[in-house]
């Protein structure tokens, strides 16, 4: 019975992809990727790596399945950073391969010559320490200060420092790993997990097609703790309680979402709390978000990141962005499908406050911002991916989305999401392909909608919707009463929110003095504060107002915290007040944070003068 249930599989399987030979998907051009996928395209990655944490190298091979539309066309990689030692047919037999030349952030394609019959070939090769994908972290950089660490990064374009590989989100593939790592060690991926084999080394496998900046690893000392039934929490020992105890919603969140977007196609989804030197503060690597031990406020008032990463596994996962011009789509889409999430959750006026939130920070940033980096439809000829990175995709995105659905209604709209997922399920596709899936189910809305404005102009459209929230409007009065002289102590903040308090302290003027801190400090305790994100805006106003007793927690984070979102106003603060001060905490701690975030810093704090 078995074995005839997996014969009807296999066959199935088998049709499906001839039915995919016949007809391959035209992948639209990227300009961040050497690749050619419309002439020979991988479809899977076989990964066999050996983590050498003495080295800081990852040594191995990895096998790639091709399909071939062009039959005289050589298959093109990017790599970055990379140490090629042979390219191979997987019998073994030498393959001819070139290294072209180098492009700056980009790297260099790999060009390998195909014989008539290869559809696989085999590469070996190691990482080097320039790679910007894998961060190697000493013990003493990890909460238990026992192991090193290890975790990646491939969003944007970082995964070709790790894997030679198409790397382009156009392109999707499967894909299996055997890892070995020391002994006491853990290592995980963006994957099923299949256990150890015989040897020792884990085992992977993802049967779900994927773009290549989804392939993720971690390798440290982990526990894992069960959150429910389908979902988990790996972390360090000292933490996994913690950890645990903010994320007991998650499961509650994946229904919620699976009740807005349709069904969670993925099998698991468990997290990651990595050390505080993780450049973002949330990564969706598929089955497995890797997030920040920044969002362990201790109150679960941090937790629409995990609606966030959660989202993801529909907008971005699912359906991805098929180049990074289109960034929005996996960004701005989330941004507002984790708004549904914690309004379905938490309620209305708490997803409503973050909003707010969000479109504050979007207007501050849209007065720094050059105007080709505040269109939707990034043109991002001679950038960076990264350089198109701001609150833009996301806030400016997902108003663009909350406009539509007011205008077509909930329900309607609801359904049309519900359709886009389905329909464009495991495909990346462009903002145009959206764009018309919009005029063909929703023709009065787009009628309606001023398309061209929202997606290809500079600036917010006038029609971006703006809620109002009581519990906001209630800390602008208190606001109000401290700028007219109510001593901190009489203001009414009883019971505020982590929202609330940010609300507060980003009202504060320009013009508050060192006393006004002594006293705000007094009353409220911010200097101490554990929860991350106020305390970075208290961290923030103590450089700009000069407040010294803060000197030490401001040191101790700079320290210990890699989170770029924090990193970038703080160390922007401290070049305005004392730049040599800047440079001095920047010299101390650059070592010790992520590429993702040097990169940035590096042109706020100007290292070399
Ligand atoms: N996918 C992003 C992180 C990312 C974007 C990495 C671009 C590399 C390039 C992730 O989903 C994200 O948006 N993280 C946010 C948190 C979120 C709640 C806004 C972050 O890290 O701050
Ligand atoms: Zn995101």
């Amino acid at each position: 019975m078995r074995f005839l249930l997996s014969m009807l599989l296999f066959l199935a399987a088998s049709a499906c992809q001839a039915a995919h030979h016949s007809a391959p998907r035209t992948i639209v051009r990227d300009i961040h990727s050497f690749s050619q996928p419309n002439r020979v395209r991988v479809t899977h990655a076989s990964l066999d790596l050996a983590l050498d944490f003495a080295a800081r190298e990852a040594r191995g091979t990895v096998e790639l399945a091709l399909e071939r539309h062009d039959p005289e066309a050589p298959l093109v990689l990017d790599v970055h950073d990379l140490a090629i030692e042979a390219v191979t047919q997987t019998s073994g037999t030498p393959l001819v391969w070139d290294l072209g030349r180098e492009v700056e952030r980009q790297g260099q394609p790999l060009t390998i010559q195909l014989g008539s019959r290869d559809r696989s070939v085999r590469i070996r090769y190691h990482t080097t320490s320039r790679g910007e994908a894998m961060q190697w972290l000493a013990p003493e950089q990890t909460a238990d200060g026992a192991e090193p660490y290890l975790f990646t990064q491939g969003q944007s374009i970082l995964t070709r420092s790790w894997i030679p590989l198409q790397d382009t989100p156009g392109v999707r593939i499967t894909y299996d790993a055997r890892v070995r790592c020391p002994d006491g060690l853990t290592a995980v991926m963006s994957a099923e997990r299949l256990g150890r084999d015989s040897l020792g080394a884990w085992r992977f496998r993802l049967d779900h097609p994927i773009p290549p900046y989804l392939i993720a690893l971690a390798c440290g000392r982990l526990e894992f703790r069960a959150l429910s039934e389908r979902c988990g929490v790996w972390a360090e020992p000292s933490v996994i309680a913690r950890a645990a105890a903010e994320l007991a919603d998650t499961e509650r969140m994946v229904q919620a979402a699976e009740k807005l977007f349709g069904p969670y196609r993925w099998g698991r989804y468990d997290l990651i709390v990595l050390p505080p030197s993780f450049p973002f503060g949330g990564m969706e690597n598929p089955t497995l978000t890797f997030a920040t031990p920044t969002i362990l406020a201790g109150d679960k008032s941090l937790v629409a990141l995990v609606a966030h990463e959660l989202a993801h596994s529909w907008s971005g996962n699912l359906v991805t962005n098929a180049t990074w011009s289109d960034f929005w789509l996996n960004e701005g889409f989330t941004t507002y499908c984790e708004n549904r999430i914690m309004e379905m959750l938490y309620g209305r006026e708490r997803a409503a406050t973050e909003r707010v939130l969000e479109i504050g920070e979007l207007e501050k940033e849209l007065e720094t911002l050059e105007p080709w980096q505040e269109i939707l439809r990034t043109p991002l000829a001679g950038h960076h991916p990264d350089d198109g990175f701001s609150n833009v995709p996301y806030t400016k995105g997902a108003l663009f989305l909350s406009r539509a659905e007011e205008l077509a209604g909930r329900e309607r709209w609801d359904a049309f999401l519900r359709g886009y997922f389905e329909r464009h399920a495991f495909q990346s596709i462009t903002t145009q392909d959206f764009l018309d899936d919009l005029a063909r189910d929703l023709p009065d809305v787009h009628g309606t909608l001023d398309v061209e404005l929202w997606t290809a102009q500079p600036g917010l459209p006038a029609d971006a919707p703006r809620p109002e929230t009581a519990s906001l409007a209630a800390v602008d009065e208190q606001v109000a009463a401290w700028s007219d002289g109510i001593p901190p102590g009489d203001l009414g903040t009883r019971g505020w929110s982590t929202q609330q308090w940010l609300r507060f302290l980003r009202a504060m003027p320009e013009s508050t003095s060192v006393q006004q801190m002594v006293a705000l400090d007094e009353a409220f305790g911010f200097t101490r504060s554990g929860n991350s994100e106020i305390l970075c805006q208290w961290l923030e106003l103590a450089i700009r107002h000069g407040y010294g007793p803060a000197d030490a927690r401001l040191e101790g984070f700079l320290r210990e915290v890699g989170r770029r979102k924090f990193l970038r106003p703080l160390y922007t603060a401290l070049v305005k007040a004392n730049p040599e001060r800047a440079k001095a905490l920047y010299r101390q701690n650059r070592a010790r944070y992520h590429s993702i975030a040097t990169s940035t810093l590096d042109g706020i704090v100007s290292v070399s003068g």
